[in-house]
């Protein structure tokens, strides 16, 4: 169903993903050739409430596809989760003439899109989140960067972890999702996996790095997820402790926010690029209340009550070949 659409805006919210500016370049150059004018949203649903739009043309857009963060600037707005913050922002668009809103964030900003289509403003989701804990898409715009720089470090730990014939301990992101340590611990090679989906307890990680060592490994790395039960800190506070008796030398290292500042790679440039222009065709084509996602290598979008109903699961049977792999 075509609509008329003249203006739309498009923010980005919560924490940053690499990726993020090529979204907003596919969303500005994909409406522009609509004939609609597009407009950026400062520090996301904050701005929204202000009213702080910025009118975005083909060349603010330029050179930003190559680099990490948003150009719009992110923010988590407390504010934005009450009612009367959601009908201040409603104001500013109707203020600002504004027809739709296209929504680049992970959960809680899809949440806050929820709310906002709830209450009949016509919008769409774009999945990006470093997380990779969104229903509607199996695969979000920045966890691949996030991988690769989270694998970087992990690979340099290895090689001075051999040297020394040390354990280590290495933190990555992911709130209360255990997909980023997942996928590292595999691609990085490490001896044991701790996320927040199974449970595992300090002494279980000690005797997979004492079993390390008996099969004559120089090295044992553990990565951790952020959400863990017993995350990193708890970990090396507790083999501080055991020391004598667990007989092993521990160094920890949390990864943090640097995995989120890189620039993006190949595949979130291409992936933000899809979803974008998907979140702009799906307006013109009369859509709205839904999120754009990557479901089985196509650009497919899923109501965003659903969305947010659902929670995603990770595949941890990967947990026990990760096992069998760092034999
Ligand atoms: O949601 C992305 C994320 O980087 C999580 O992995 C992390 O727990 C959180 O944001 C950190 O938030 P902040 O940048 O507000 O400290």
């Amino acid at each position: 169903m075509p609509t008329n659409i003249r203006q739309i805006a498009v923010l980005t919210s919560g924490g940053d993903a690499p990726g993020m500016n090529a979204a907003i370049r596919a969303v500005t150059r994909t409406a522009l050739e609509h004939g609609w004018n597009v407009f950026g949203v400062r520090h996301g649903y904050a701005g929204l409430i202000a009213g702080t739009f910025v009118p975005l043309r083909a060349r603010d857009v330029g050179g930003i596809m190559q680099t990490g963060g948003t150009i719009l600037g992110s923010a988590r707005s407390a504010e934005f989760k009450t009612g009367e913050g959601r009908n201040k922002a409603l104001r500013s668009l109707g203020e600002a003439d504004i027809d739709a809103l296209v929504v680049i964030g992970g959960n809680g900003s899809q949440a806050g899109a929820n709310e906002l289509s709830l209450l009949g403003f016509p919008l769409v989701g774009v999945a990006s989140t470093i997380d990779n804990d969104l229903c509607g898409s199996e695969i979000t715009i920045g966890v691949d960067t996030a991988l690769n720089i989270a694998l970087e470090s992990i690979d340099r730990l290895k090689v001075t972890a051999s040297s020394h014939g040390r354990a280590f301990l290495v933190e990555v992101m992911g709130r209360n999702c255990g997909y980023l340590a997942l996928m590292a611990g595999i691609a990085g090679g490490a001896e044991v996996i701790v996320i927040p989906e199974v449970a595992t307890g300090p002494e279980e990680v000690a005797s997979s790095i004492q079993a390390a060592w008996q099969r004559g490994k120089p090295h044992a790395l553990v990565v951790v997820a952020e959400g863990a039960e017993h995350n990193a800190t708890e970990l090396a506070a507790y083999f501080r402790k055991h020391k004598e008796r667990l007989g092993f030398d521990l160094r920890v290292t949390t990864l943090g926010h640097v995995q989120r500042g890189g620039a993006p790679m190949a595949f979130d440039r291409l992936l933000a690029t899809r979803l974008g222009a998907g979140a702009v065709e799906a307006l013109a084509d009369g859509q709205q209340g839904v999120l754009m996602g990557y479901v089985r290598s196509a650009v497919v979008p899923t109501p965003l009550a659903e969305v947010v109903a659902r929670k995603k699961e990770i595949d941890t049977r990967l947990l026990e070949l990760s096992r069998v792999l760092a034999r």
